[in-house]
């Protein structure tokens, strides 16, 4: 007999079924023994009465999170509906057959079936194996593979041809001292800190390019929207007039991502009570405007020309006011605070750059780039760096370079920013950060 999925079993009433999967709960009622199986397709009651004496004996060694296997005859559950709004609540399996494919061993860290699992974000990491069975949180991991799947698709459609880069790497991309420095046989290399020089070097050979890879960056601090490896959904494009192409482009995106999270994650976001508020366009403001609406609308003052994440709360909270949009475009970031390869605005003190707020964090970072040699050669020793340096990267830039720009995007900060999870590292199967290497 071939296995049905969960989901396929309310085709089967009256019919007999192999259901796979694992024991979510086992309840004992009187002489009654239910379980609620679940795959990776939903959950379902099963019923073990003791008629069924070798079912039934199987049933009592059974625990929480054995892996079984179960033959039996679908029914409509008498009064489901009420006790159940999921489709799986109309009906149940009589189970006439019962193996286990595999128990458990030892005592479980905690009880997973819970709704809720009241478990410190430490203790919940330590045991991800056993976390990640737990129904809500397994739904975060629904939302990001959602995410992955619908950036790839959007790109693709608009004519980005995606791409790996090498990871390994001779030298630290982004500047600072952010890079995790590695033995490479006789030499050092670098852990890649952003794809960006490569996705320049793609935009020269097929002028659009997208990569979803591993980003990786020492950065020694404890925040709620940092670890020190996550994964980049990068993009860049050629042939552009100005950078508002580049906005455009990651609106385009967002959009996408946000209706297809919110037409195939339904109830995952139900279940993390999330609302997304998208306009058609995104409101896009000055930075230097923005710094004036957080002292005039908020009495922030801030000493430098930049934004700390409290104004980018702020900032958020002052678009869904004013806007009902839960994106902002912040520009034209000043030249001292953006990497040598930004272009200059016509104020040479600002750059054609953006990063986009999405409630209240920042998600991605982007801009136009020096697409000519000599400017380019310029801004690298005004940012006092030795061209040396950058030899192989200049390169690129003698060959035609077209006016081009792209982004970072942080596909977990997207996940996290969907669902209002506390900490990043929720949104990350096995989080990496300053104390966490393990498991
Ligand atoms: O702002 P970042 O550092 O920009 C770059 O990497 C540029 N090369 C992008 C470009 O094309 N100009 O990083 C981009 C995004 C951030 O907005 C954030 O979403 C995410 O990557 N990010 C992190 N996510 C988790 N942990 C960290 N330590 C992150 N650092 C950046």
């Amino acid at each position: 007999m071939k296995r049905t999925l969960i989901s396929a079993s309310p085709e089967f009433i009256g019919k007999k079924v192999k259901l796979a999967g694992w024991v979510n709960v086992r309840r004992d009622h009187g002489k009654l023994i239910f379980i609620d199986l679940r795959d990776r397709s939903g959950m379902v009651q099963a019923v073990v009465i003791p008629d069924k004496k070798e079912a039934y004996e199987i049933s009592k060694s059974i625990r929480n999170e054995y892996a079984i296997e179960l033959k039996g005859l679908i029914k409509n559950r008498p009064g489901g509906q009420d006790k159940d709004k999921s489709s799986m609540g109309k009906i149940e399996i009589e189970a006439e057959e019962i193996k286990i494919l595999s128990p458990v061993e030892g005592e479980l860290a905690f009880d997973v079936s819970q709704k809720e699992l009241n478990v410190n974000l430490s203790t919940l990491l330590d045991n991800r194996h056993l976390s990640l069975r737990n129904k809500k949180i397994n739904g975060i991991f629904k939302v990001y593979s959602q995410i992955l799947e619908s950036y790839a698709a959007v790109m693709r459609e608009n004519g980005f041809r995606e791409i790996k880069t090498p990871k390994i790497v001779n030298a630290a991309t982004e500047g600072g001292a952010n890079f995790f420095k590695r033995k490479y046989f006789k030499r050092d290399a670098y852990l890649a800190q952003s794809p960006q020089f490569y996705k320049q070097a793609g935009v020269g050979a097929f002028e659009r390019v997208f990569e979803i890879g591993s980003v990786f960056r020492a950065e020694p601090h404890f925040t709620t929207r940092h670890v020190n490896e996550y994964t980049g959904l990068d993009a860049e494009m050629g042939f552009i007039e100005n950078f508002s192409d580049i906005m455009d482009q990651l609106t385009v995106t967002m959009k996408r991502i946000i209706k297809d999270v919110k037409e195939n994650c339904r109830e995952e976001l139900a279940e993390y009570g999330s609302e997304i508020f998208v306009p058609d366009n995104f409101p896009k403001i000055k930075l230097t405007e923005a710094l004036e609406i957080l002292k005039k609308e908020y009495g922030k003052e801030t000493e430098s020309v930049e934004i700390d994440p409290e104004g980018e709360r702020l900032i958020s909270e002052w678009a869904k006011k004013t806007y009902n949009s839960d994106f902002i475009f912040l520009t034209h970031y000043s030249s001292s605070a953006r990497p040598f390869y930004t272009m200059p605005s016509a104020d040479p003190q600002y750059t054609e750059s953006f990063d986009l707020i999405f409630k209240g964090m920042e998600i991605a970072t982007g801009g136009q780039r020096i697409h000519n040699y000599h400017q380019l050669m310029e801004n690298i020793k005004k940012h006092r760096l030795n061209p040396e340096d950058f030899k192989d990267y200049l390169e690129i830039f003698k060959l035609g370079m077209p006016p081009h720009g792209g982004w970072g995007l942080g596909s977990e900060r997207i996940a996290q920013g969907i669902l209002g999870l506390q900490s990043i590292k929720e949104a990350i199967l096995f989080p990496r950060d300053v104390k966490r290497l393990t498991p």
